[in-house]
């Protein structure tokens, strides 16, 4: 989900296998365009935003979204995470890596103007609180250095 140039689909389109498809989808149809001139055999991208998914129920094994959620209005997260839930068949997993600004006030003001506003929001709180509630089991959470930090859930089976 906000897959952009499709980089992280490239990578994880040799995991799935032949047999397993990836499904890139993102808000830019720039983006997608980009992702498609790219796409190995078993990969495929649509334009679409990831609190509206055109997508089916419990179609998937795996989301993952990395670095999107934060581009979304803030009140709109929480409803991209039910999304995700959502198109996740029960014991589905779920991967979301978020940008973890710096802590200090000018550090932070610097990241944000270096890098746009929207990077300055620290998303823990939020994703610590909506993938619970959208009915994840939390199974692990933690940071990367330098600036990453991820949540991995599980759609617990029916
Ligand atoms: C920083 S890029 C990350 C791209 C990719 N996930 C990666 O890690 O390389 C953020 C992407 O999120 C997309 N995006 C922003 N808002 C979105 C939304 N509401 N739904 C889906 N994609 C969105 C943008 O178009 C952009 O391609």
């Amino acid at each position: 989900m906000g897959c952009g140039t499709g980089y992280l689909t490239r990578i994880l389109a040799p995991v799935a296998g032949p047999t397993g498809q990836v499904t890139g989808v993102d808000a830019s149809p720039a983006m997608v365009e980009h992702a498609r001139r790219r796409a190995p055999a078993n990969c495929r991208y649509l334009v679409g935003v990831g609190q509206t998914l055109d997508l089916p129920d419990m179609s998937f094994d795996i989301v993952v979204s990395s670095l999107a959620v934060h581009h979304m209005p803030a009140g709109e997260r929480g409803a991209a995470v039910r999304e995700m839930f959502r198109v996740l068949r029960p014991g589905g997993r779920l991967l979301i890596a978020e940008f973890r600004p710096p802590t200090g006030r000018l550090a932070n003001r610097l990241a944000g103007l270096l890098t746009g506003p929207a990077m300055r929001h620290d998303l823990r709180g939020l994703l610590g609180t909506a993938v619970p509630e959208a009915g994840f089991r939390v199974e692990d959470e933690g940071e990367l250095k330098p600036m990453l930090f991820y949540v991995r859930a599980v759609r617990p089976a029916a």
